[in-house]
């Protein structure tokens, strides 16, 4: 099954044209590599409003069934994207941001200092990824298998029910 993604890069200096975005772009090559289709994409500073402006556009569109979000999940005074998530989603998705972590805390216990949290609205999920494209690379990896099944869920497809147990190639 093809997901719509959408790809949200949350960075002050990208947005000012000072450093190149990596992560937005090495998300997208992936999510192409394994067949997902990209609707979006788009670079905002870490401005809560600005973030959760985005966010709702694209949930509301009904376009996306997943977006991405890179960036601002750490704990330096600007890194806000959690809360910006937080304030526009309706249901958390906590599972996909506790796996996240756990699946990263395998691989560097700098994973602890991600506070990325996951929820949805409407029928879009959406999940925030660390600022590095390495990270950011590393949880999608961990995370697609499961992707096609929450979808299916969000969209209320009769045929979720044959996708409880498995785990997409
Ligand atoms: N997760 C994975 N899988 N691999 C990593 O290298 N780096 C961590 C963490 N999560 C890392 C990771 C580091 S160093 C930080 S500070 C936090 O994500 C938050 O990153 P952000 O502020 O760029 O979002």
């Amino acid at each position: 099954m093809a997901i719509r993604f959408s790809v949200l890069t949350v960075s002050d200096r990208s947005a000012r044209g000072e450093r190149e975005d990596l992560a937005g772009p090495a998300l997208v090559k992936q999510i192409e590599a394994a067949g997902h289709t990209l609707v979006h994409t788009s670079v905002v500073a870490d401005e809560a409003s600005d973030i959760s402006r985005m966010l709702i556009l694209w949930c509301d569109a009904g376009e996306t069934d997943i977006i991405l979000t890179t960036g601002g999940t750490g704990f330096a005074p600007r890194d806000i994207t959690p809360e910006a998530t937080m304030a526009i989603i309706q249901r958390p998705a906590l599972g996909i941001a506790e796996a996240a972590r756990a699946f990263s805390l395998q691989l560097t216990p700098h994973a602890m200092l991600s506070r990325n949290t996951a929820g949805i609205r409407g029928r879009t999920l959406i999940i925030n990824l660390p600022g590095s494209p390495k990270a950011a690379r590393e949880i999608l990896e961990y995370l697609l298998p499961v992707l096609p099944h929450a979808v299916e869920l969000l969209e209320d497809n009769p045929q979720a029910e044959q996708g409880h147990g498995k785990v997409s190639a």
